[in-house]
């Protein structure tokens, strides 16, 4: 009671704050988002992400060296798939030599610690856009989720440390897991994109992989954002079936989600702080009107606070940067 108790005893000064502070970030919490295109010398910036590049293969390497001496430690791989490789069955995706395992095996190479983390999904490879294939407008399950084993498969045979299904189709992660121990691959992590919402923040992204969906949106089977308790069994599921690490998606507007899964589950805790949220401070940030690190360094200690072990982040090679220069 007052005057016993005074909130403000430890809020003097900045050195008192930072010796009672709950909260703080460091490079390792992050995973990079990394987006591949075919081509030498490539490095392009998404309009709609700006400061944010699609690189070629030989440029990745020169990023890799880079988020490594920052202290960034995994990075989340995505291709630009050219578009006479599209279909709706997503051969491409099962093809050894394609730009995906070619990147997976030449970033294990060159920087063998780096943990490589690969999106499962059929969206970059599909004629649809969809990340399943389509019968008669529909996104059909089980078919699907065949497809999405054998892709892990292949991202694990290339090299990959831990493979992230973005799917949301049902089964998908204990048909992976099954496969996966069937081949030998006991060790290969699933990061399971497990309460993934559709979600009006993925825009940004969609244009970066040339992936939105031809026709209607995915809502059969990404999440209702009107619902709370689904993401509980969506979660428990994924563990069940041996998820490693599961995830929140998007990222600012569903922390009472990622907190949620923090009290229910021990398993570790991915937030993606998505492709439109990255647009959205960038925007606001060139209008000048707001400061941009700041805005970005709070909601990225929201995460954590939320409950987040590791967060998926466009700006964490800016927040490395700034981290290991203090
Ligand atoms: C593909 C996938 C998406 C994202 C990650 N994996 C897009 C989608 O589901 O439509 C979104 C990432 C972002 O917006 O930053 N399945």
């Amino acid at each position: 009671m007052f005057p016993i108790n005074r909130h403000r005893r430890l809020r003097q000064s900045a050195a008192s704050r930072a010796l009672v502070r709950e909260i703080t970030l460091q490079p390792t919490d992050f995973i990079v988002p990394l987006f591949v295109v075919e081509g030498q010398g490539v490095k392009e910036e998404i309009p709609s992400m700006p400061n944010y590049f699609r690189y070629s293969l030989d440029l990745i390497m020169e990023e890799i060296d880079l988020l490594w001496s920052l202290g960034l430690r995994a990075v989340l791989l995505f291709v630009k798939v050219p578009e006479n490789l599209k279909d709706n069955t997503g051969a491409e995706a099962l093809n050894a030599e394609g730009l995906m395992q070619r990147s997976i095996a030449l970033i294990k190479s060159h920087c063998p610690e780096m943990i490589v983390m690969t999106d499962v999904a059929l969206d970059p490879y599909s004629s649809f856009g969809h990340d399943g294939i389509v019968e008669k407008g529909k996104i059909i399950n089980d078919a699907t989720v065949d497809v999405l084993a054998k892709m892990a498969l292949s991202h694990a045979q290339a090299g990959a440390d831990i493979v992230a299904p973005s799917d949301m189709m049902d089964g998908r992660i204990g048909s992976i897991r099954t496969l996966l121990e069937k081949e030998g691959f006991h060790h290969t992590g699933i990061m399971s994109y497990s309460a993934k919402y559709a979600s009006s923040f993925y825009g940004p992204f969609r244009d970066a992989l040339d992936s939105a969906p031809g026709f209607g949106d995915k809502k059969t089977y990404q999440m209702d954002y009107h619902n709370r308790g689904e993401a509980r069994s969506e979660t428990q599921h994924d563990i069940e079936e041996g998820a490693d690490i599961v995830m929140v998606k998007p990222g600012i507007a569903y922390l009472d989600i990622l907190r949620d899964m923090a009290n229910a589950f021990d398993t570790p805790i991915a937030a993606y702080q998505v492709s439109g949220e990255y647009a959205m401070v960038k925007a606001a940030a060139a209008k000048g009107w707001i400061d941009e690190q700041a805005i970005v360094y709070e909601q990225l200690i929201a995460f954590k606070r939320a409950g987040a072990h590791l967060i998926a982040s466009y700006f964490a090679k800016d927040v490395a940067k700034k981290l290991t220069a203090l």
